[in-house]
């Protein structure tokens, strides 16, 4: 089975919806968290996840930290990163160590809408199509090749609640049939 590390900061709806698929292929072997309050921290607990959580604070610099978060990858035998609402840019330390092996979802259909709120930014955009978008990450925001992209409509009478929990839906089925087909084409 295929190793992989899923890194997130918040709530965890994307990687609940990981471990839930059913996926012969591929172990999620750690959950990489910087926020010691993320309610993903729970989640994992509950699935057995092994957790490893850092605050960026008491590191100098990126490199820093991310050399330990290196080690800790290192240590679970991990071979692919999964970004899963993790709120910051992955640098030169991790990004050399795993070409084109780490993968970010992202809210809308790139590159309309990157980075914080993006389901708001369409939202107060006006935008009558938005999206979710899985992509390979390099050192911007929210860039880097595509790999799959799946609309969503947004109709008139929307609320930002009910826009918000449409695109989620789609994210929670697209990445894990995204991560099952990545890792099955290269095993
Ligand atoms: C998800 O909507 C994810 O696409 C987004 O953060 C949310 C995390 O929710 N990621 C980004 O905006 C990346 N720029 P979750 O913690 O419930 O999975």
């Amino acid at each position: 089975k295929v190793r992989a590390a899923v890194f997130a900061s918040g709530t965890g709806s994307n990687f609940q919806a990981i471990m839930e698929a059913d996926d012969q292929l591929c172990d999620i072997a750690l959950l990489v968290c910087d926020k010691p309050s993320a309610a993903v921290i729970d989640k994992a607990k509950k699935f057995g996840v092994p957790t490893f959580i850092f605050n960026p604070k008491d590191f100098n610099s990126k490199a820093d930290y991310e050399r330990v978060l290196l080690e800790e990858l290192r240590k679970a035998s991990v071979s692919w990163i999964f970004l899963a609402g993790y709120m910051r840019i992955v640098g030169p330390v991790l990004l050399s160590e795993f070409p084109a092996r780490i993968v970010n979802i992202h809210p809308s259909l790139l590159p309309d809408f990157p980075g914080l709120d993006a389901i708001g930014q369409a939202y107060e955009a006006g935008a009558d199509t938005t999206g979710v978008t899985v992509h390979y990450i390099d050192d911007g925001i929210d860039t880097g090749p595509i790999i799959e992209q799946q609309e969503v409509p947004v109709y008139p009478d929307d609320t930002k609640e009910q826009l918000t929990d449409r695109v989620q839906q789609v994210e929670h089925k697209l990445y894990p049939q995204v991560i099952q087909r990545l890792v099955e084409a290269n095993t």
